[in-house]
């Protein structure tokens, strides 16, 4: 699709080059050209600028007076196929079990494994793409989805193949990821190694041979699988070709952000609980740190110490974890939002947490994440503002007026 939007009144994440990830200081810093051009060739960015400078053609224009334009959000974390929902769990919470208790009263992930091996692929697809049609709609142009509700070989083979159907039906940047070690199911609740031989010997050659997954995930936590688990997984996970990444410190803190760092995983999630020795170990290394904001919010456990983080000189990315248990929401404007009212970053860093480091934290940085030649043309062209500060201070709200995928504007549901 060829298209030029010109009196873009702020292009926002204008970088000539592809950067790498952006961590401490540099979070700070949001490039953005003011009165600009964008030219969108065979839905690729082909060029942008100063309105002084915009070229001449006959391709179609949008005069995107008093808007602004800005790459899609990069939802680098999901759980976005799941088979139904669990809001009578929300209201037990609300009745006072925490999530602990329900998940040892058969809730939580067991309940949505429950549901979702009895659901068809089909099924599960279509369930599936209404959650993707509606996050696409609040500006997703990139996202991670994990398998992890299945528990059994069929059931997360399932995950994988609808997830690699939704990526070969719609316009998004999709990676997959395996998360069979996401909890132990009853079958082999006294033999939770037997289990990850399962996964290991079982399905791991199926998802290397049919190309399901690009990612292995665990949720390293005190009542699910330990660090030695999360070595073993990881390992396994590289000898089949898939890079690593982690659940960690979401409820306790057991030394999982150490174990991923040794095992070079691309990035560790979650974050909620954070000591000093976890921030040091991160340090100088090529791991991404995840904060889930949307999922603290809704299970009101602490939010990711963003500040003491990037002012130690860390990277942050942010996701939606979207998910039936502890996310019910895919919508990264929350999240956006919600990371600079609670966690107190500000809307620079919070929109490059959620474009660039986003994209490099699901390895897409070098088709999404910033307005930079050669990458696809996914946008947000927002409502009339005055400044980006608008879209996270109007939280609960968005100010998306449409959307772009590879150039082609997405119909309004
Ligand atoms: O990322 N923490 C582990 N997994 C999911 C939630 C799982 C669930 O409750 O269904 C998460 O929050
Ligand atoms: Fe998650």
């Amino acid at each position: 699709m060829n298209v030029l939007f010109i009196n873009i009144k702020e292009l926002i994440q204008v970088r000539e080059n592809s950067v790498d990830f952006l961590a401490g200081k540099e979070m700070n810093i949001l490039p953005t050209i003011k009165n600009a051009f964008l030219l969108v060739e065979n839905g690729l960015i082909a060029d942008f600028g100063l309105m002084e400078n915009c070229p001449k053609t006959n391709v179609k224009t949008i005069d995107a007076k008093d808007r602004m334009i800005l790459p899609s959000w990069c939802d680098s974390h999901t759980h976005l196929v799941y088979a139904g929902n669990r809001e009578d769990e929300f209201v037990d919470r609300i009745n006072g079990l925490s999530y602990a208790e329900i998940a040892n009263n058969g809730g939580g992930i067991l309940n949505s494994a429950k549901k979702l091996q009895q659901t068809s692929q089909e099924d599960l697809y279509n369930q599936s793409k209404v959650r993707l049609e509606e996050i696409i709609q609040l500006g997703t142009g990139a996202v991670e989805m994990k398998s992890g509700y299945g528990l059994t070989k069929d059931a997360e083979l399932k995950m994988l193949r609808v997830i690699r159907k939704l990526k070969e039906n719609y316009p998004v940047e999709i990676k997959a990821t395996f998360l069979g070690a996401h909890a132990v199911p009853a079958e082999y609740k006294n033999n939770k190694s037997g289990y990850l031989q399962m996964l290991i010997e079982d399905i791991l050659p199926t998802i290397q041979k049919e190309n399901l997954a690009d990612f292995i995930d665990i949720f390293c936590e005190t009542g699910y699988f330990s660090v030695d688990d999360t070595n073993r997984i990881l390992k396994a996970g590289k000898k089949h070709g898939l890079v690593g990444k982690i659940h960690v410190n979401q409820f306790t803190t057991i030394g999982g952000i150490e174990a991923g760092v040794k095992n070079s995983v691309l990035s560790v999630d979650h974050l909620e609980e954070m000591r000093t020795e976890d921030i040091e170990v991160l340090k100088n290394t090529k791991t991404m740190p995840v904060a889930l904001p949307s999922c603290s919010y809704f299970l009101s456990i602490p939010f990711t110490p963003a500040r003491k983080m990037i002012d130690a000189g860390l990277p942050l990315a942010l996701a939606t974890d979207y998910n039936p248990g502890s996310t019910p929401s895919g919508n990264m404007n929350f999240v956006v939002a919600t990371a600079c009212i609670k966690m107190k970053m500000t809307p620079e860093e919070a929109i490059n947490a959620a474009t660039i480091n986003g994209a490099y934290a699901m390895n897409s940085l070098d088709k999404v994440g910033s307005i930079t030649k050669g990458k696809i043309a996914n946008l947000i062209l927002t409502k009339k503002i005055n400044s980006y500060n608008f879209i996270p201070y109007s939280f609960g709200n968005h100010q998306i007026d449409s959307v772009f995928l590879k150039g082609t504007e997405i119909k309004k549901s």
